[in-house]
């Protein structure tokens, strides 16, 4: 809806140029400056046939007025064309009130162009975004109908002075993503409505004048160098819907008089150096608001979450005190609040936003326990409480949590056992509860969690043996079992684990069991501080994706088999353990074997890659599709 209102002006503009199918006769000069359009267009991937359609007003991207008496609007984007010699004869077309030559490979704005076409009062719209153009911004003379200018995603550099000052009818200004610098242009025209500036290295700070704009509807000031303080009379802009300001270096407090835009619904200010209270009011009309990475302190204002429009809201990273305030608005979809300094309880009428999905309270001084209450809310997707010093139980109620796919409870004082009701949460990817205080044994129903990609559960008190169903789960990537009391028969293992298997600081005792075997994708092996004995086997040597495997503080002796090279192999604090001397000739040559083994496989690869790339070189168009062939005979 936001962005809506942003482009309504554009597509306002390209419906009246829209062309019609009425025939008329174009005046010779306009035929005549087609005619040389087209010759000068020959020979790039503009689709034009003049034999074909000898009226330019049907041509692709040619918008003639409703009797096609005369050109309106010209629109050559996305052609790659790189030549600007067909710029200035465009501008012999007295009648034109659009020209689009977006998406193109042009380097320069003539001074040829600048000089005629800005003596076309009627050119509303010119549209030269994502281009190559680069130096310094050219003067507007003349122009004097523009609306709408959209210059974005070029590489013009330099500062602003009065290249702009003549456009006094400009509605929308887009600058975006150049090389700006200097101090912000707002130009001259008090009908403006939309101002983009992000992504420049204009710096300075925002002119007070600003607030002369009242027909601003959208300003975007991110990612400059700007400092200072936003102007307190911004509230005077009673239009503004939108105000982005994220990255850059303005300070001060947040203007309180924004609280009297009745319009606004968006507001960005991330990643600035704001501080002080955040003023209660500025969310009464907001949908979105982003205050994150600043230096707010002080607390969150009682009625700032409660306004009925608001959708998310981002507060993480500031130094916020204080507790959640009681009121919520039910509209709410997003709620960060992490990495402040709030403390209290967390609310259990969190429980009425039935529309949250995602909930985010981790690094704070929360106390108490987590409200069982928070099964209600059923759109929650992730809920993230890390950090905190939460304690009792973890809820079995959050099973009922079926959109839940993130839940992250580390770092806190949970204690009790792992209820059994939380393996019905089918959609969870991630379950961290690490480094609580849990106890018991892992639920043998854990393997419920049929979508489960990482599993965090160490530093607990968890005890008993590893659950056999654990090999049923076959989307795990990672599981962390270490600094717990597990203990006993260890079972076959996940078959596609792949970023850590620890069983580390366990009570684990016996040989390294086989069961270990098989995990082709494993990359790290953690079975350090626990009581293994006897050899390190050899099938461990075989595990083709091993990179890292830690095997120390155990009772494992014997010689150290030989792994890749590329394994870091830790093994202190295993009294009966000898290194293997460098002339073991049976290891040496079983190091060999695989590659020799592999030599014809490798050029067989390498045969089939140029076969590929002679087809591909043929013909690209069949490249593809004579690829995909190919790897289903694979
Ligand atoms: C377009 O250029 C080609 C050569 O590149 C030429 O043969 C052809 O006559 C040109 N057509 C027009 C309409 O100028
Ligand atoms: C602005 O950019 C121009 C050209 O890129 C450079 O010469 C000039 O020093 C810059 N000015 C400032 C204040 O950074
Ligand atoms: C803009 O930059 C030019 C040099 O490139 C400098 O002479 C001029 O004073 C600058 N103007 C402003 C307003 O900073
Ligand atoms: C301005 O340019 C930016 C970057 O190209 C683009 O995302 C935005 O939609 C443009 N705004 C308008 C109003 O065209
Ligand atoms: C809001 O607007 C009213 C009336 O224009 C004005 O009196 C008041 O001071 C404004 N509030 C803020 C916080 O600027
Ligand atoms: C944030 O503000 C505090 C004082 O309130 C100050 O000590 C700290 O340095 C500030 N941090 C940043 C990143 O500005
Ligand atoms: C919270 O909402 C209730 C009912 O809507 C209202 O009576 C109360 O004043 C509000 N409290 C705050 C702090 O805004
Ligand atoms: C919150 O921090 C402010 C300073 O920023 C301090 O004055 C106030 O006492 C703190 N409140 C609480 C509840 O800790
Ligand atoms: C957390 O709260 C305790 C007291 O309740 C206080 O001593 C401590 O400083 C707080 N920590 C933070 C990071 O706010
Ligand atoms: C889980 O918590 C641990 C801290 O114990 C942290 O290092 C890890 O990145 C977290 N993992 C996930 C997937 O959240
Ligand atoms: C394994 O778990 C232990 C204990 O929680 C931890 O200290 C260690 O860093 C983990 N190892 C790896 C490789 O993740
Ligand atoms: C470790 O296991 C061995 C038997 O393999 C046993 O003799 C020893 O006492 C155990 N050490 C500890 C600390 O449990």
């Amino acid at each position: 809806m936001v962005w809506y209102g942003q482009s309504l002006l554009f597509y306002s503009l390209c419906l009246f140029f829209y062309p019609t199918m009425v025939f008329s006769q174009l005046s010779s000069t306009q035929r005549d400056a087609m005619v040389s359009l087209y010759e000068s267009l020959n020979g790039t991937s503009v689709p034009w046939d003049i034999n074909k359609q000898p009226n330019p007003c049907s041509w692709k991207g040619i918008s003639c007025d409703s009797t096609s008496s005369s050109i309106t609007g010209i629109s050559l984007s996305g052609f790659s064309l790189s030549s600007f010699d067909f710029l200035p004869i465009v501008c012999k077309i007295d009648s034109l009130q659009m020209l689009d030559v977006s998406n193109n490979r042009l380097s320069t704005i003539l001074a040829e162009f600048i000089r005629d076409c800005g003596r076309i009062d009627g050119l509303k719209l010119l549209k030269f975004s994502n281009n190559r153009l680069v130096g310094h911004l050219p003067k507007f003379d003349g122009f004097v109908g523009l609306e709408f200018l959209d210059l974005s995603h070029n590489s013009f550099e330099g500062n602003i002075s009065l290249e702009l000052e003549g456009l006094i009818g400009l509605k929308s200004l887009n600058l975006s993503v150049n090389l700006f610098n200097g101090s912000l242009p707002i130009g001259n025209s008090k009908v403006l409505e939309e101002l983009q500036v992000s992504r420049n290295r204009f710096d300075g700070r925002i002119p007070e004048e600003i607030v002369d704009y009242r027909n601003l509807r959208l300003i975007d000031l991110s990612q400059n160098n700007l400092v200072g303080s936003v102007p307190d009379k911004i509230g005077e802009l009673s239009k503004l819907e939108v105000l982005i300001l994220f990255s850059n270096k303005l300070s001060g407090e947040i203007p309180k008089s924004l609280s009297n835009i009745t319009t606004l619904s968006r507001l960005v200010a991330r990643q600035n150096q704001f501080v002080d209270a955040i003023p209660s009011g500025i969310t009464k009309y907001l949908k979105n608001l982003d205050l994150s990475y600043n230096n707010f302190s002080g607390s969150i204002p009682s009625d700032f979450l409660s306004p009925p429009n608001l959708q998310t809201m981002d507060l993480s990273h500031n130094m916020l005190n204080g507790s959640i305030p009681t009121n919520k608005s039910g509209s709410l979809i997003r709620l960060r609040l992490g990495s402040n300094q709030l403390g209290g309880k967390i609310p259990a009428s969190f429980a009425e936003l039935q529309n949250l999905m995602y909930l985010e309270l981790e690094n704070n001084n929360f106390t108490g326990t987590i409200p069982p209450e928070l099964d209600s809310c059923h759109s929650l997707a992730l809920l993230d409480l890390s950090q905190n010093r939460l304690t009792g139980p973890l809820p079995g109620e959050l099973g009922n949590l079926k959109s839940l796919q993130v839940l992250k409870l580390q770092f806190n004082h949970l204690s009790g056992e792992i209820p059994v009701e939380i393996t019905q949460l089918s959609s969870l990817l991630i379950l961290n509860i690490s480094w609580n205080s849990l106890s018991g044994s892992i639920p043998p129903s854990i393997s419920n969690l049929h979508n489960l990609a990482h599993i965090n559960l160490q530093g607990n008190f968890l005890s008993g043996s590893i659950p056999d169903s654990i090999v049923t789960m076959t989307t795990l990537l990672e599981l962390q079992l270490g600094k717990n009391q597990l203990s006993g028969y260890i079972p076959w293992m996940p078959p596609n684990l792949q970023i850590v298997l620890n069983l580390s600081s366990n009570l684990f005792e016996g040989p390294i069991p086989k069961n270990l075997g098989g995990l082709d994708r494993l990359e790290v092996l953690d079975l350090s501080n626990n009581n293994f004995s006897g050899e390190i086997p050899k099938f461990l040597t075989g595990l083709p994706s091993l990179t890292g495997l830690i095997l120390a503080n155990n009772s494992l002796s014997g010689v150290i088999p030989i792994f890749k090279p590329w394994v870091e192999l830790e093994y202190g604090g295993n009294e009966g353990l000898n290194k293997a001397r460098e002339s073991n000739t049976p290891h040496a040559s079983e190091e060999g074997t695989p590659m020799k083994v592999n030599m014809p496989i490798l050029i067989a690869a390498l045969l089939l890659f140029l076969f590929l790339s002679f087809i591909c070189l043929g013909s690209r168009h069949n490249c593809i599709l004579t690829k995909n062939k190919l790897v289903i005979l694979i």
